[in-house]
């Protein structure tokens, strides 16, 4: 990247403001000083669109106008008002530090950007916001809206989500940020990215910073921002046993920490490696459960097509293997040590009362006769 000039950066900041001063997006706490509507109004808008927050935010102010009323508010009552808006740590935080605010702090509201971001629930997005729209204190908010428009207007291809492109973002968003007017272009930066310089239809056509736009006149705006290549996520491989005993089937309250923790499962078997045929499958079960071996015309599992889950860091595949096993042989598999966590439950009880992975559900509704004698 080109170094940027000062020049470059007060006329980008020039053009910022005036584009916000054509702009009437009325919002209730533009133009508000009270740090703690400021901060609630930041709160609620985190992970929320304002269309979505605004309503939240006048029941609140009208409900709790001030710090002490909303740290005196019962918590049931708090969390039914939050009822809709989702990440409910975010209403546990607003509490508890509304209450520290009214107990410790006397009510006053901190006025420094170290002592608003040392508050519970607020990163340094939301303390750039407050500190700069209720103190004017210069901070600028850096956010994939503003990641996206100084990576258009400057033209700069490093990956917004390196460390570099932090560095690179972090620097420029605060040297072209206007240190006197700090709220003001922090709401306009807000704004130029969500209704203006937008991700799929940025309205360059009509855009007072066009002329001067870099990445406008390289004919690269929609390859920018540039985002660094996505972490690979960790592959696993589940083969759940579905045992048929009768009406019954095998399952376990799952205690790992790694994913579905407390949710009920079938028997596993997880695989290192993706299994490349279902002989692969067959001999595995065998070797778990079965190490003596069981006769060809006894071991007959059905197994279930793939079944993908994609979760936030990995891939999940599973397998389900239903397996009939005749009656001369299940003591054999109950004594075996890897059973003897497990509850023998009936296919009822499995589907009305116990909470399972989405997978298991997925397969269980998908494949109600799979599980024939129950
Ligand atoms: N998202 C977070 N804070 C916001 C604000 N003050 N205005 C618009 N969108 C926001
Ligand atoms: Fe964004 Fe297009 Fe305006 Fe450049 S010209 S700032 S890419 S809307």
């Amino acid at each position: 990247m080109n170094t940027i000039t000062s020049k470059e950066q007060h006329e980008f900041r020039i053009k910022i403001l005036a584009w916000a001063a054509t702009q009437h997006r009325p919002m209730p706490w533009k133009g508000e000083r009270d740090p703690y509507k400021i901060w609630l109004s930041e709160i609620i808008l985190q992970q929320t669109r304002v269309e979505q927050g605004l309503p939240y935010y006048e029941r609140f102010v009208a409900r709790y106008p001030t710090i002490d009323l909303l740290a005196a508010a019962p918590e049931d009552e708090l969390f039914k008002m939050w009822e809709g808006l989702g990440y409910y740590s975010r209403a546990r935080n607003l509490h508890a530090t509304a209450q520290y605010i009214a107990q410790e702090l006397g009510g006053q509201f901190p006025d420094t950007y170290e002592a608003i971001r040392a508050l519970k629930g607020v990163g340094d997005y939301t303390a750039a916001a407050i500190a700069s729209f209720a103190y004017g204190l210069p901070y600028a908010v850096l956010d994939g809206n503003v990641y996206r428009v100084l990576a258009r207007y400057f033209g700069i291809d490093t990956p917004s989500d390196s460390n570099e492109g932090k560095k690179t973002f972090g620097n420029l968003a605060q040297a072209v940020l206007a240190p006197e007017q700090a709220g003001v272009f922090n709401q306009a930066m807000m704004d130029f990215g969500a209704t203006h310089c937008t991700p799929a239809l940025p309205k360059c056509a009509a855009c007072m910073l066009q002329s001067t736009c870099a990445g406008y006149a390289q004919n690269k705006v929609l390859q920018l921002p540039v985002k660094g290549k996505k972490q690979p996520k960790r592959g696993r491989y589940f083969i759940y046993v579905v045992f048929e005993l009768d009406t019954d089937t095998l399952v376990r309250k799952r205690s790992e920490k790694d994913i579905w923790k407390n949710l009920y499962e079938f028997p596993l078997i997880e695989l290192a490696e993706n299994p490349t045929d279902e002989d692969q499958i067959k001999a595995a079960i065998l070797a778990q459960f079965f190490p003596e071996g069981l006769p060809k015309d006894v071991f007959l599992p059905i197994i279930s097509k793939k079944y993908q889950q994609t979760l936030t860091h990995q891939l999940v595949s599973t397998w389900f293997c239903t397996l009939y096993l005749p009656i001369d042989y299940r003591a054999r598999l109950l004594s075996n040590p890897l059973i003897s966590g497990f509850q023998q439950v009936h296919r009822a009880q499995l589907t009305e009362t116990m909470a399972v992975p989405r997978v298991i559900a997925w397969f269980l509704s998908e494949k109600p006769s799979v599980l024939s004698l129950f």
